[in-house]
């Protein structure tokens, strides 16, 4: 089998330097060899040359930062994930800060429609333009593939292509009022952290796989944002929070979603190696190469 593995150095999302660093650290960690070793075929894209996309000047819309820089971006992403799904390739995309996902998503359901969405994080990313506190759009993806942004000139080439039954959340914990209520209006499933420490990992995987894929038929895209771990397990990352999800959870859900064998794209986001000090840095970037690896198919027996 081949992978495709897409490394996005993006930090236009949101505030805090360093992210675009994350993938190309995963990548001198050496995750491609360890894929390769697992007999993985690998194709691997730096895309070092993505701050010529971004525009000399770039006001923000309706309170959205970077706005065209973001859009330019992920509608390279999107071509970018799509021709490789389309190829059959493993579609592996390394951020980068979370907002390529309107890029990742949009790419994923343009090459297979009838897909589903699992989205680990500790945030919901669902902000509209309207609804967004930070103006970072790295906390609003969700909206802009959902039809739920509106109408902007600039994101015309994002289609809706996500139906609100085939997203799932797992681990989230810190959500916007406003994003409360788009959760609820939309009805879209979302399993916190409060819902993990009540039923455990296995039985959350094993709910949210009955929501989106009650048949076990649908190609599934999996978003992992490492701050749905534990900040004590993946420190250096721009936006942590407390009462994330063990080393153990976050990786049982990579295995249990490649056990299914309908895993076809994963992200891993906001590694951000400029954060913490050196052994907190080496740790994030650790996890994030063994979660990939276990998204690859990586078992402990
Ligand atoms: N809800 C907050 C916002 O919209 C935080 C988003 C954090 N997102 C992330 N991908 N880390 O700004
Ligand atoms: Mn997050
Ligand atoms: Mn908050
Ligand atoms: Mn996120």
């Amino acid at each position: 089998r081949r992978t495709a593995v897409l490394a996005y150095p993006f930090n236009g999302g949101q505030g805090r330097a360093g992210v675009e660093l994350g993938g190309m650290h995963l990548v001198e960690h050496g995750i491609l060899e360890q894929l390769k070793e697992m007999n993985w075929e690998t194709k691997f894209s730096a895309n070092e040359d993505l701050q010529t996309l971004q525009p000399a000047s770039d006001e923000d819309i309706v309170g959205l930062k970077k706005p065209r820089y973001v859009s330019a971006v992920t509608k390279r992403v999107a071509q970018q994930v799509s021709d490789a799904a389309k190829a059959g390739d493993f579609v592996l995309t390394l951020g980068g800060d979370h907002s390529l996902a309107m890029g990742t998503v949009s790419g994923v359901f343009d090459a297979y429609p009838d897909a589903c969405l699992i989205w680990i994080d500790a945030h919901a990313d669902i902000n509209t333009p309207e609804s967004t506190e930070s103006g970072n759009m790295h906390g609003c993806p969700l909206s802009f593939v959902m039809g739920l942004a509106g109408e902007i000139s600039e994101f015309s080439w994002i289609k809706n292509c996500l139906a609100s039954d085939r997203l799932v959340y797992i681990g989230l914990r810190d959500v916007d009022d406003a994003e409360k209520k788009i959760l609820k209006d939309n009805n879209i499933k979302a399993f916190s952290m409060h819902h993990v420490d009540k039923y455990g990992i296995g039985k959350v995987v094993e709910m949210a796989l009955d929501h989106v894929n009650p048949n076990r038929d649908r190609p599934i895209h999996l978003s992992f944002d490492v701050d749905a771990l534990d900040p004590s397990v993946a420190p250096s990352t721009g936006t942590p929070v407390r009462g994330g999800l063990t080393f153990r959870e976050g990786h049982y859900i990579c295995e249990a979603l490649a056990e299914t064998g309908l895993l076809v794209a994963a992200d891993i986001m906001e590694v951000n190696p400029a954060l913490e000090d050196e052994q907190a840095v080496f740790q994030t970037v650790q996890v994030g190469c063994s979660l990939t690896r276990c998204c690859l198919g990586e078992t402990l027996l």
